[in-house]
């Protein structure tokens, strides 16, 4: 496992349990993929094909399966690479000119060398390195790349993407979401033949329309199939461009988006650019999931809160909104302590004079009408009710109607004679600027410094737009899109190292910050503003494909529903909480001692199951996609888990659904809790024969748990 390089052949392998993914250099010294799959072992089984052009019209290049195209020659295809030298010489010559291996000290033993390919071109000083990655364990492969400019004069790049992936097959289908405010993570399938398709987004984060991953298969299924996928780390402007080519093979180019971004190199600078972690499944979609949820949970998410295990919160944004003060916040926290919350969050409106989204944006005080000793006293409370206390900010914005903004107008991106849009009556800061940054890492600073404040909201909810930053040098103010995510970035990261083992949220008016980008940085997702229970097993599953259950943040909310108006019974809003990292966002004022007992229950059974559905492997067993019922479990270690199961609505008296448990040990006994039942099953039978449960009635919902028993001597 891990890295082969055949030197007779220049051929480069990468090999983790399960997968392959070899590459050469071919007659040109150009990068030829040659495969991605199952495991091969023979490397010299690899034959030498030399690809030839079919006509003067359809080239040799771009018949050629490349690892890295780029605008130059008789290239017509997408390219992942394009810039510009300072003589007006806009053609790339790029040749193979050597390898190495990077012995870094990796954090586990499971993750090779590093294999960097050297690229230069022929005339020009400019050198390309590609890096890739195995984390042999997860059978996941991680690429990127870098361009570094060796000479005195400017070098201009206009594109430069993290990766290319080429596979030898055609007629293939590309799966990802659309999606919009409180309408996140609708997915869709859509062939890729004969076509280019884009995903993109050019709002400065990723957005709530398509995310920044692709998932491509033929015929796959839940279990079954081969699957190509990948995920980009980054948290800004991203294009994804799937190009079904007509020679046989289809094509994923995945990077920072080349929409308003433009990077100068001076001599001697490099840019590097964020990473692509990608992957092969022979065993369809869920083998996809595992392998990306352990991708997180063992490596990318932030090392210091690594281990925690995700706390039952109670935020009163829904209860309260701006009308927030000390009191109406303390019988809150009564309330959510004493069904079970663990963590406390106020929302929006406790600073400057924020009494709607109309002003106070940006001054970062404790509003001291509403509070008129500071939040201590509130924290002292939420702290003897045994619950931790968190905090909503939205940084990177700032109302016109704030002192900040009156004594700083100059903080805004803007452009010369052109009025700022406004959207939610907010601007963006431009923090790129020094000032701005230093501002705001003060206030933040401050109140994580002066408060117990162990969660912080950070929110987002407008997108970039009149990104005119004055502050960056002439030739680099296209490269603001990118700086901006870079330096919201910094900025947590920097919050975070003062003051470690506080946990960070990423909201963006709901779902619009959801990708890899951000993972490293925080520990949970707001995945979505909607809240209603129907959406969200809809919005739910389709993240789950691909994202962290373990950032899965899923509120209990009031109905009828702000959002879709729909009454649905508290126990089902409960379990489709349940299968996330909980959180109850209603008014618990309102609440009957019915609610709050049904509460009670609910939160103290997900206390017991919460380890599995964090950290275990997730199984979408009947989607709700499908059919009127759905279900889906968690399973840790083959040896425990929890199933949960849900009619939406019941048809012509249909009650019973059979559920068929995976991911267990077929020779093994389990306990089976369901249906008030509790029996010894064997995991064959389970996985088999199933069980058979009866929901009744619309909105219906039931737990399993299984466990094998532990043999007492
Ligand atoms: C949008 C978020 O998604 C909500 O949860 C809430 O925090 C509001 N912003 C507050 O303004």
């Amino acid at each position: 496992m891990g890295i082969r390089v055949l030197a007779s052949k220049k051929l480069f392998s990468l090999e983790s349990k399960e997968t392959q993914y070899v590459f050469k250099v071919d007659e040109n010294e150009n990068l030829a993929h040659v495969y991605f799959g199952n495991k091969i072992n023979n490397l010299g089984d690899f034959e030498d094909e030399r690809v030839m052009e079919l006509s003067s019209n359809d080239s040799a290049l771009d018949l050629t399966m490349e690892e890295m195209s780029y605008f130059g020659g008789l290239r017509f295809k997408e390219c992942a690479l394009k810039g510009s030298f300072a003589d007006g010489t806009r053609d790339l010559k790029l040749r193979y000119s050597g390898y190495s291996l990077i012995n870094h000290s990796p954090l586990d033993s499971s993750i090779s060398k590093t294999l960097c390919i050297m690229l230069k071109d022929e005339y020009y000083p400019i050198v390309v390195k590609l890096y890739y990655r195995v984390y042999e364990e997860l059978d996941i492969f991680e690429r990127w790349c870098s361009v570094k400019n060796m000479g005195g004069e400017k070098y201009t790049i206009e594109k430069v993407s993290s990766g290319e992936i080429n596979i030898n097959d055609d007629e293939l289908y590309v799966t990802n979401v659309c999606g919009y405010w409180g309408g996140e993570q609708q997915l869709f399938r859509k062939p890729i033949s004969g076509a280019s398709i884009n995903f993109e987004s050019r709002r400065g984060a990723t957005g709530h329309n398509n995310s920044p991953y692709f998932i491509i298969d033929k015929d796959a299924k839940e279990d079954s199939g081969e699957v190509y996928f990948g995920v980009l780390a980054y948290a800004g402007n991203f294009k994804i461009t799937c190009e079904g080519m007509p020679y046989g093979y289809t094509r994923v180019i995945a990077g920072i988006s080349d929409f308003d971004f433009i990077k100068v190199l001076d001599f001697n600078e490099e840019f590097e650019t964020p990473r692509l972690f990608i992957g092969f499944s022979k065993d369809g979609y869920g083998k996809m999931s595992h392998r990306l949820n352990k991708l997180t949970l063992n490596y990318l998410s932030p090392m210091e809160t690594r281990d925690d295990i995700k706390k039952v919160l109670y935020n009163s944004w829904e209860a309260t909104t701006f009308d927030v003060n000390c009191k109406n916040q303390m019988e809150l926290a009564e309330k959510a302590a004493s069904i079970g919350a663990e963590l406390f969050v106020i929302d929006d409106g406790w600073f400057g004079e924020r009494n709607s989204d109309k002003a106070g944006l940006g001054d970062w005080i404790v509003n001291p009408c509403k509070f008129p000793e500071g939040l201590t006293p509130l924290i002292e409370k939420v702290n003897s009710l045994n619950m931790d206390f968190g905090i909503w900010v939205e940084p990177e914005m700032v109302n016109p109607d704030s002192d900040l903004y009156r004594e700083h107008e100059d903080y805004v991106y803007s452009f010369c004679n052109r009025k700022n849009s406004l959207a939610r009556n907010q601007l963006v800061l431009n923090i790129t600027k020094k000032e701005v940054y230093e501002y705001l890492f003060m206030r933040l600073d401050e109140l994580l410094t002066n408060n117990n404040i162990k969660y912080v909201k950070w929110d987002m909810n407008r997108h970039l737009s009149e990104v005119g930053a004055f502050n960056l040098r002439e030739d680099r103010r296209r490269e603001v899109f990118h700086l901006h995510q870079e330096a919201f970035l910094n900025l947590v990261s920097d919050l975070r190292e003062n003051h470690p083992g506080v946990h960070f949220e990423a909201c963006a008016s709901g779902g619009g910050r959801v990708s890899y980008g951000v993972i490293p940085y925080f520990d949970d997702f707001w995945v979505s503003d909607n809240t209603d229970a129907l959406d969200r097993l809809f919005i739910q599953e389709a993240y789950s494909l691909i994202y962290p259950v373990s950032y899965m943040r899923s509120w209990v909310t009031d109905c009828p529903n702000f959002y879709t108006k729909r009454t649905i019974p508290l126990e089902f809003r409960f379990h489709v909480s349940m299968t996330g990292t909980l959180g109850i966002g209603g008014n618990l004022n309102k609440w009957t001692t019915e609610d709050m007992e049904i509460a009670k229950n609910n939160i103290s059974i997900y206390k017991e199951i919460r380890n599995i559905i964090q950290r275990g492997d997730l199984y979408r067993l009947i989607s709700p996609r499908e059919s009127e019922f759905s279900a889906v479990s968690y399973v840790i270690e083959k040896t425990q888990g929890v199933a949960f199961v849900f009619l939406k609505s019941q048809r012509y008296a249909r009650e019973k659904v059979n559920i068929k448990l995976k991911g267990l040990q077929e020779e093994k006994r389990y306990k089976v809790l369901y249906d008030g039942k509790e029996e010894q099953l064997g995991g064959d039978y389970l996985m088999h024969h199933g069980i058979n449960l009866h929901l009744r009635g619309d909105y219906s919902s039931s737990i399993v748990k299984f466990y094998v028993e532990e043999r007492k001597n």
